[in-house]
């Protein structure tokens, strides 16, 4: 297994340091502990944070739905083998960037770097093959690749990520693409390039990559490290070199879509086709292989200026050699992930997708006798689905008002001892400070035109 990373005997050193620290106590000096950080390249996403987050994978489910995908939930642990064999054992996220470790039964695991493979492998696991048909799964969660981090790349990411298994129509690839399309339109954006291209498959990219390697021969004494090792050993992963001074040298290797076969030049052009008549734009991009070895033919990278040229916020393409790379049935396959840190990143910029976590009602009473229809009136908007607060101790008018305006609340509903009298609630919008008298009945229904809120 080649890991690029730590043998098992420093693995158990620095277990050993480890355990070391968890038994430290915290030092002399004062009685409060040192404060523990995040992580390194992980980050907490708060709640100022987090309403947004579900607002765009709301709107992602409700895309993939529409499209006849249903969700899957893999584990974040896997055996290291799954990424070794379908990612790569040559790439840059296997060799550099996989948090492996040893368990205790000696046995390697990782943290999903990506999901694909852990999909494809679910997959076969559970023979969804026998149903026969497509298959059409979405993932969202966590993955994990030591990267150095910076704006919108981090040690822990999020992707939102989706699979088509068990067709290679080229009209699924174009579906597919038109489906993000819908996807990054929702979310309100509209400012990215789609780059496409074709890496062939095992029949025409061997011939490519022998010409590939000829024309590196020339030039690979003036490349990095790492180019002049896979000139040799994968000369198609030169071709993701992100070193600044190689770039000039890729720019002017052979393109792999010049070298296709005619099926994958014919599945090319028919996607690039539908995509047309879809609205699809798109750019051929001749050097975007991608960093992962498990594809063929279709690969496509979405990028944004909010990023940086380098930076793509989603990539994907069609793998259909995967499933048998993994010991499964011949199962063709085409899928994306999102970086949705990245994605957010744009969202926020773009300022046009809200996100609805504001409250919309303080239920502030007064008095021993305002607590009961104080918590029932709450509980009956609550099961109206608006988002209510209320004090939690009879408090001054005032002081909850305070409260109210501090969080936010669009309104607020008065239960003192003149409206327990009355039979009628005071509702005060906090806008306009303008109050109306409203029978405790109505006031869901009041308060739902007012926000033109449905129930859930
Ligand atoms: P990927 O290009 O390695 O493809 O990752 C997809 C996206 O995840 C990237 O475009 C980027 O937005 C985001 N991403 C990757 N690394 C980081 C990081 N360190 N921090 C933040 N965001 C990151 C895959 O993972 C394939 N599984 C995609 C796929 C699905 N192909 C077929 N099906």
């Amino acid at each position: 297994m080649r890991l690029g990373e730590s043998t098992p005997r420093s693995e158990s050193i620095k277990a050993s340091e480890a355990r070391k620290q968890l038994h430290r106590k915290p030092g002399p000096v004062s009685n409060r502990a040192e404060p523990i950080r995040s992580v390194k390249g992980t980050r907490d996403l708060l709640p100022r944070e987090t309403a947004l987050w579900q607002r765009v994978e709301d709107e992602a489910r409700r895309v993939f739905a529409s499209y006849n995908f249903r969700e899957i939930r893999t584990p974040i642990l896997e055996q290291t083998a799954l990424f070794a064999r379908s990612v790569g054992a040559d790439t840059d996220i296997v060799t550099k960037e996989m948090y492996t470790f040893q368990d205790r039964d000696d046995e390697f695991l990782t943290l999903r770097p990506e999901a694909t493979a852990s999909v494809v492998r679910a997959y076969i696991e559970d023979t969804m093959y026998n149903e026969g048909g497509i298959h059409k799964l979405y993932y969202i969660g966590p993955m994990f690749r030591r990267e150095r981090p910076q704006k919108g790349r981090y040690r822990q990411f999020f992707q939102i990520g989706a699979e088509v298994l068990g067709s290679d129509h080229p009209t699924i690839d174009a579906e597919f693409l038109e489906m993000l399309v819908l996807l990054l339109t929702r979310v309100g954006l509209t400012e990215y390039k789609l780059l496409l291209n074709s890496v062939g498959c095992p029949k025409c990219r061997p011939a490519f990559v022998e010409v590939l390697r000829q024309a590196l021969d020339k030039v690979k004494d003036q490349m990095c490290g790492d180019c002049q090792r896979r000139a040799e050993t994968n000369p198609l992963r030169v071709l993701d070199c992100k070193v600044e001074a190689d770039q000039p040298i890729i720019e002017n290797l052979p393109h792999i879509i010049d070298h296709l076969c005619p099926e994958c030049r014919a599945h090319f052009d028919h996607v690039t086709k539908e995509l047309g008549e879809r609205g699809v734009s798109y750019q051929i991009t001749p050097r975007l292989v991608r960093g992962l070895d498990y594809y063929t033919r279709t690969t496509f990278e979405m990028t944004s200026s909010v990023l940086g040229a380098q930076n793509a916020f989603l990539g994907g393409g069609r793998y259909d050699g995967l499933s048998e790379m993994l010991g499964g049935p011949p199962t063709p396959g085409f899928g994306v992930a999102i970086g949705e840190d990245r994605l957010l990143l744009m969202v926020e910029q773009a300022a046009t997708l809200k996100a609805d976590d504001a409250l919309d009602v303080f239920v502030a009473w007064m008095g021993d006798a305002g607590g009961r229809p104080a918590a029932q009136l709450a509980k009956t908007l609550r099961q109206e689905g608006l988002r209510v607060e209320s004090n939690y101790e009879a408090a001054k008018l005032k002081k909850s008002l305070g409260q109210a305006s501090k969080q936010g609340a669009r309104f607020a509903v008065i239960i003192g001892e003149g409206e327990l009298t009355s039979g009628r609630y005071q509702v005060k919008d906090m806008a306009t400070t303008q109050q109306e008298e409203v029978d405790p009945q109505g006031i869901a229904s009041y308060l739902k035109e007012k926000l033109q809120k449905g129930s859930h």
